[in-house]
């Protein structure tokens, strides 16, 4: 399988590294940056031959012709302009992946021929280390063997679940947005740590060593996390204080606010590329 990978920035190298650590042949992917020395640096951290825009405007026609799965991780707002450029290179069964957040599957299936497969994807920071969360969407031209292609692609970097696109919104709220969550929760640890008296670089690193050691609790599948909470809740005791002082205080509505205005503001910007 030949894979193109347009763009090679934060979302589509970490995707490229869990490729070649799940066993991916290197030389089966290309990719592409804008910059000359993007592409260098691309080269030798990766491994792969890395083509730009800058020195061979043909470099995205070039690497998108022949493959069976073309990744579009560019800014959102080039990703159309992407699909126009690309439309006549690609061959009819070549899945078009598209890891941008917010635009819709109609706005790309516009600038590309008629039938071809296009799926959306909404993944997540924490592919960069093995763990991601990848929500992916199927348009309606692709079949299970293209849809099931486009899965393949975060085999080394995260799990990925397949929803229609009209839960991508959501989906965003919870795990796109999501890590942010967890890095604001080890901030406000760390300002409360201090309030309590403790330096503030002390604090800071109970709060960053405590959050991630809870979430490499989590991180086998099917983990319930209330019950891991229980199991560290004695009756009475100093974690169950603070966790009934939180849901007092209405955490889990703010919650839940908070994630409702993560899912509308994706919905604006769809709108917003939809036209
Ligand atoms: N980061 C996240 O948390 C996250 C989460 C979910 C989804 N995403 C999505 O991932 C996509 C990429 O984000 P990112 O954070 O990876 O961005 P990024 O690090 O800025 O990477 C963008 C890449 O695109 C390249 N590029 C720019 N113009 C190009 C062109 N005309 N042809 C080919 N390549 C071109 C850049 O090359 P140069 O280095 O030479 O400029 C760079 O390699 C976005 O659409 C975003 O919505 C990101």
């Amino acid at each position: 399988m030949k894979i193109a990978l347009l763009g090679l920035g934060n979302m589509n190298g970490a995707i490229l590294a869990g490729m070649l650590a799940a066993g991916t042949e290197p030389s089966s992917v290309c990719a592409t940056v804008h910059s000359e020395d993007s592409a260098r640096a691309a080269e030798e951290r990766h491994g792969i031959a890395v083509h730009s825009t800058e020195r061979n405007p043909e470099a995205n026609r070039n690497s998108a012709s022949g493959a069976d799965v073309v990744v579009l991780g560019v800014k959102p707002r080039y990703i159309l302009t992407l699909c126009r450029e690309i439309a006549g290179s690609l061959s009819p069964d070549a899945v078009v992946v598209s890891v941008a957040a917010g635009i819709p599957l109609g706005a790309m299936a516009a600038q590309l021929p008629e039938g071809q497969p296009v799926v959306r994807t909404m993944p997540n920071t924490p592919l960069t280390v093995g763990l991601g969360t990848v929500g992916l969407a199927a348009g309606p031209s692709v079949t299970e063997a293209q849809a099931d292609r486009a899965a393949a692609l975060f085999e080394g970097s995260g799990t990925v679940h397949r929803v229609p696109e009209d839960q991508l919104d959501a989906v965003a709220a919870v795990s796109g947005s999501g890590p942010a969550y967890a890095f604001l929760l080890a901030e406000l640890m760390a300002a409360g740590g201090e309030e309590l008296g403790l330096d503030a670089g002390l604090a800071r690193e109970l709060a960053r060593s405590t959050v991630a050691g809870a979430g490499r609790m989590l991180a086998e599948p099917g983990v319930d996390p209330a019950a891991l909470r229980r199991a560290v809740t004695s009756p009475n005791g100093t974690t169950e204080a603070a966790v009934t002082s939180f849901l007092d205080a209405g955490l889990a509505r703010l919650l839940a606010d908070g994630m409702r205005a993560s899912a509308a503001r994706s919905a604006e910007i769809s709108r917003e590329f939809a036209g």
